[in-house]
């Protein structure tokens, strides 16, 4: 018997995770759609693969799945106000937001993201209340810098371990 919600969301909490800005431009009109995720993986080295997953009762939700390529920003640690930002429910958010293009697929990246990754949709899997969308790695870049966390409902930084 599977468990219950409540534990569910316990272990949501109890998992921590890098934040990413996943965004895209709407098929139909060219709008931006932007949100804040913590799923982002990279999937496949060869081919160079990487994936997120998305609530199927999100707003975003229909134009992630059916659009022809997107971004990942992977947010550096000053950029915990980008997060809320694209964690705010509404599609609005994306309007007000200057975004970096892509070099090779256009796509609409968060300027000072530790990486950019440009990504063409490659599947979409139904699982759950969730979509998996799996993009092809065709342009990406690092910068240095530490990674913005997210635990137990609250962003934070990493700190190493001494002597690790
Ligand atoms: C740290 C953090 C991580 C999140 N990760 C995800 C995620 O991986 N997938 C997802 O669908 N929503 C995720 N969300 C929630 C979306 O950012 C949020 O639902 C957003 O408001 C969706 O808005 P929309 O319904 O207007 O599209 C996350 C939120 C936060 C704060």
């Amino acid at each position: 018997m599977p468990i219950s919600g409540d534990l569910y969301r316990q272990l949501g909490r109890a998992s921590a995770g890098a934040v990413s800005v996943v965004a895209a431009h709407e098929p139909e009109s060219d709008a931006i759609v932007a949100l804040t995720i913590s799923s982002f993986v990279t999937l496949s080295f060869e081919p160079p693969l990487v994936m997120f997953a998305i609530q199927r009762n999100t707003v975003s939700y229909a134009s992630m799945v059916t659009c022809r390529a997107f971004g990942v920003s992977l947010l550096e640690a000053g950029q915990a106000d980008v997060a809320r930002h694209f964690a705010r429910p509404g599609r609005e958010r994306a309007g007000h937001t200057a975004f970096d293009a892509g070099h090779v697929v256009q796509v609409p990246l968060v300027p000072g993201a530790l990486a950019q990754i440009e990504c063409l949709t490659n599947e979409v899997f139904m699982s759950g209340d969730h979509a998996i969308v799996v993009g092809l790695v065709e342009a990406a870049r690092t910068r240095d810098g530490e990674p913005l966390l997210y635990f137990g409902r609250q962003y934070g930084l990493f700190t190493p371990l001494t002597g690790s």
